[in-house]
């Protein structure tokens, strides 16, 4: 069952919703259409998934940030990653609790390192100077950090180089040539630091369930290695990355119960608690940038679809190539043409385009037009260039109405930035 499907009637529905409806009844367009039953469905899709096994869902707050959206997965009993001090700043503040919330990142701060150790979430080590940091964190904080050691296992992901995070000459993790030092400093640590596990993140949008596989085959023979040494290491965390189906042309892609299938023998086998990272196999299928047609244009051989939208808002097309699925939320006239479109944006730059090479009706001026699969890494991830400023995000919930879940940002939030100069 998914949130945004095609009625007989040709009209775009969200829960039931007619789109054009949620368009016409709101003041600003582009807007994030969301719908909250989707993002329960996904996350029970990964707790059932988990059943039987000692887990956490940790969910990576960077896919999306909204506050109302991070409060509804906290009640459903979310864990949260966070890769930055404000995204534990606001885990914090949406209630996470601490024990499940595991922090993440290359170049974390001391600061933020201390407030990590004195709230006791869980701490990623990264590199040699971030374990002296985590020390240090401790001490200020006066508290022990439980810690995992992030390891590169140098698995392909087979995904964009832009989202491959865990090969061999990435800025993440640790090498495991170097775990023995890891493991020495740990020692050397005692009141300091607890290693409680393993940690790797192989990429983003993976679509093959055995790349998971061959990772945590690596991973728990780390981890048989590290006990052998006389840790009491309990953790496995196999990351996020799965991928979604961003094409809807009919691909049968892996579910979170088969990633989790494909490592279940392996954890329980060891007697782990398996930590997972999920950032857009929860959010991305939950929502719509909801754009209108500005106009529509010839230059040589292309022909456009001006929308209101852009890369401001949602930069993935323009940043990876990444592909996103555009319609129209009203029905094609049975006599329409169908033409190739690129559907660009306004902003002054030739990469400001949402889609390449569609096959589109003519859509009249004020037609609605959406981009799918936009809950992750769109919202998050916009800008105001251009001097655009970020939109507002609504969603559906269970009972069918709308409720907006976040303000858009005005002209006037952007001079208050120059207040008081
Ligand atoms: N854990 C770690 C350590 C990560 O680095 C990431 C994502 C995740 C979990 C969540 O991965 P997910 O399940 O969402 O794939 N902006 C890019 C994606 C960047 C992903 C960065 N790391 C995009 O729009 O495709």
């Amino acid at each position: 069952q998914h949130c945004f499907s095609k009625s007989d009637d040709g009209f775009l529905y969200c829960e039931g919703l007619k789109v054009q409806d949620v368009m016409d009844s709101v003041e600003r367009r582009p807007f994030y259409l969301y719908s909250k039953p989707q993002i329960t469905r996904n996350f029970e899709a990964y707790n059932e998934a988990l059943e039987g096994l000692r887990s956490i869902i940790g969910y990576a707050i960077k896919a999306n940030n909204n506050y109302k959206i991070l409060e509804h997965l906290r009640k459903l009993g979310c864990g949260a990653v966070l890769v930055s001090g404000n995204e534990l700043r606001l885990a914090l503040r949406a209630g996470f609790d601490p024990t499940r919330c595991i922090f993440n990142g290359n170049g974390k701060l001391l600061e933020d390192l201390v407030l990590a150790a004195q709230e006791g979430v869980f701490v990623n080590v990264d590199s040699e100077f971030d374990l002296d940091n985590i020390v240090s964190a401790a001490r200020i904080a006066g508290k022990k950090v439980n810690v995992l050691l992030r390891i590169n296992p140098d698995v392909d992901p087979q995904v964009h180089p832009y989202v491959a995070t865990g090969n061999k000459n990435s800025k993440f993790g640790i090498r495991n040539e170097k775990l023995q030092w890891f493991l020495d400093a740990v020692k050397e640590h005692p009141n300091e630091l607890k290693l409680v596990g393993a940690h790797c993140h192989l990429g983003s949008t993976i679509t093959k369930v055995d790349i998971f596989r061959d990772a945590a085959v690596l991973m728990v023979n780390y981890i048989d290695e590290i006990r052998t040494q006389g840790f009491e290491i309990n953790y496995l965390n196999i990351g996020g990355g799965l991928g979604i189906d961003y094409y809807h042309a009919g691909a049968v892609l892996p579910t979170p119960r088969d990633l989790i299938d494909t490592v279940r023998e392996l954890v329980l086998s060891r007697d782990l608690n398996l930590i997972i990272e999920p950032g857009r196999s929860l959010i991305a299928n939950t929502c719509c940038l909801v754009n209108r047609v500005t106009g529509v244009k010839t230059n040589g051989t292309k022909n456009f679809v001006v929308i209101d939208g852009s890369m401001a808002e949602l930069i993935r097309p323009s940043l990876y190539g990444a592909y996103q699925h555009i319609e129209l939320v009203s029905p094609t006239p049975p006599d329409a043409e169908i033409s190739t479109f690129d559907v660009v944006g306004p902003v002054c730059e030739s990469a400001d385009f949402l889609g390449k090479d569609r096959e589109l009706p003519t859509p009249p001026q004020g037609a609605g037009l959406v981009v799918h699969d936009a809950g992750a890494y769109c919202m998050s991830m916009a800008s105001t260039y251009n001097l655009k400023m970020r939109p507002p995000e609504y969603w559906v919930e269970e009972d069918g109405s709308v409720a907006k879940i976040r303000h858009g940002e005005t002209f006037e939030d952007h001079m208050r930035y120059f207040e008081g100069l």
